[in-house]
């Protein structure tokens, strides 16, 4: 089967059509959520905070994010999957990023990659635009520069707020085909949403955005402890998962597990 293409994606912001992301960390998930019909899953750095347990995305490699990407595209066949480009993999200017976004493509199959910020990955999107590689801006709450912004709102302000509609004017002339905008002020996020030709991808920002997007473990109520205001869970796998156990652990103490229809003579 054929993929989901960018030309698929740009047409549905022309056709006025709204659309899921989902993050996907490995091929088992990323193969349920491709028999669902979600069109395009993100392998996300969030893969650090969720699946690595790192405590924010900045530890996150290229081995990591290569492995898990390959794992999402093999468990696929017909989403479009975008792997981030991790902190560190393409701050040092386009030709580091060209270097490793080609690896994603080439190495785990993906069909585009994600990188944060708009005027300052400028020479990164206009190279890897340039060779060939679709690009997905990141906007907004940028969790890779955790250490300068924190975790708030961004884009507040008159002087934020035009700073975030020059950058994502910035993505959108480099070549970017979509742009995630993270935890930023819905009117704002429709504003920029209104004044783009390629779709916005909102998570944080409203109702207005052309898509929006889920850390799919929030999604399914997976994630331990807090989870931030704007995702809503669909499902509870968290309570699912740990009374599975529990209720094996109680029968293989009671010894009413195995029984006779599991075992072998
Ligand atoms: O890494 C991630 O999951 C993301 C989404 C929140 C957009 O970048
Ligand atoms: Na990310």
């Amino acid at each position: 089967t054929r993929r989901i293409t960018v030309h698929q994606i740009a047409a549905a912001k022309q056709r006025g059509e709204k659309w899921p992301m989902l993050t996907a960390y490995d091929a088992m998930t990323a193969s349920v959520f491709d028999e669902a019909g979600v069109p395009v899953l993100l392998v996300g750095d969030s893969m650090g905070n969720v699946h690595l347990g790192y405590e924010t995305t900045v530890p996150v490699t290229m081995d990591e994010m290569a492995v898990l990407s390959a794992a999402v595209v093999r468990g696929t066949r017909r989403a479009m999957v975008v792997a981030d480009l991790p902190f560190g993999s393409y701050q040092e200017g386009p030709v580091q990023a060209l270097r490793n976004a080609t690896r994603l493509i080439k190495e785990s199959g993906v069909g585009a990659v994600k990188l944060e910020g708009g005027e300052r990955s400028l020479p990164q999107t206009e190279l890897l635009v340039a060779s060939g590689i679709p690009v997905m801006s990141h906007l907004g709450l940028t969790p890779q520069s955790v250490n300068t912004l924190g975790y708030r709102v961004q884009g507040r302000g008159d002087e934020a707020a035009h700073q975030l509609l020059r950058d994502a004017k910035a993505a959108e002339n480099a070549g970017a085909f979509a742009l995630v905008l993270e935890l930023v002020p819905a009117e704002l996020a429709a504003e920029v949403t209104r004044s783009l030709s390629i779709p916005t991808i909102g998570i944080g920002a409203g109702p207005d955005t052309d898509a929006q997007v889920l850390v799919y473990t929030d999604m399914v109520g997976l994630t331990g402890g807090k989870v931030p205001r704007f995702t809503k869970q669909y499902a509870n796998l968290r309570q699912t998962l740990g009374d599975a156990a529990k209720a094996f652990a109680e029968e293989v103490a009671g010894g009413s597990f195995p029984r006779e229809e599991h075992t072998f003579h």
